[in-house]
């Protein structure tokens, strides 16, 4: 099964792609956990992404399907993948569909997880990730165990300004893909991601059938 989840930053769609691909048994291809990884190695590809993701903008085009396209030709993607924050502009889109013919595969499916901006910005101000495991909490809605507590991170981009930024973005370009694939007969399930995260972990379950 080849997924999409889209989502306003914040969204949930982080949350809820890692407790999917435990449950589906299909890898995360999270394009945003990637490029913030590099960014921490100090590689050439964090250079070139660092700056546009503290100012909330796109990294290119060009960078993002190099990553994208090496995942996808992983072994642990042969039998489908679930893709977070990717894609998230037209041609991002139209590389994919590329990539797809060439590998004889298809789009199965797109959950998009609606929430409102204020809800956006709260749970940004909240979020707190675990340098050492990747794993994502927040401080009221999904609290982290004390004993990790001391080593938790904050992102530099969820800043309220940045966070606004971020969320201009998402509607401008990223948006307008969802009936992109509406129009191509892809089944979208929107799922209210106001709920708690594991009520909208259900809903998505249900929604796909699974
Ligand atoms: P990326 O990392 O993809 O960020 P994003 O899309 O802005 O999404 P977030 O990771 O901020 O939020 P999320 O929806 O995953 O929410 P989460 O589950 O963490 O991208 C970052 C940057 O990288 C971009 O700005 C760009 O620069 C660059 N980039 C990445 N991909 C790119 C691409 N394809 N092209 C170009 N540039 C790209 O949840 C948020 C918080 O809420 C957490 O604290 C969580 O615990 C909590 N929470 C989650 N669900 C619930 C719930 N149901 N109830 C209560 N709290 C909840």
């Amino acid at each position: 099964m080849h997924l999409i989840l889209f989502g306003a930053p914040g969204a949930g769609k982080g949350t809820q792609g890692a407790l999917l691909s435990e449950c589906l048994g299909l890898p995360k291809i999270a394009t945003g956990d990637i490029l913030r990884d590099a960014v921490r190695d100090g590689t050439e590809l964090g250079r070139q992404a660092n700056g546009y993701m503290d100012a909330g903008e796109l990294v290119p085009d060009p960078v993002i399907m190099g990553l994208v396209r090496d995942a996808l030709h992983s072994p642990d993607a042969v039998d489908g993948a679930i893709f977070d924050g990717f894609p998230r502009t037209q041609p991002q889109a139209e590389a994919l569909d590329k990539i797809f013919a060439d590998l004889g595969r298809d789009l199965d499916a797109v959950v998009v997880i609606e929430v409102p901006d204020d809800r956006i910005v709260e749970r940004m101000s909240g979020r707190r990730t675990d340098p050492e495991t990747g794993s994502v909490y927040h401080l009221k809605h999904n609290p982290p165990p004390p004993e990790i507590a001391r080593r938790l991170m904050q992102r530099p981009d969820d800043e309220e300004s940045t966070v606004r930024r971020r969320l201009a973005v998402y509607r401008e370009q990223t948006e307008p893909l969802i009936s992109r694939y509406q129009r191509a007969a892809v089944p979208i399930h929107r799922i209210n991601g106001s709920r708690g995260i594991e009520q909208v972990q259900r809903d998505i379950l249900g929604a796909l059938g699974c």
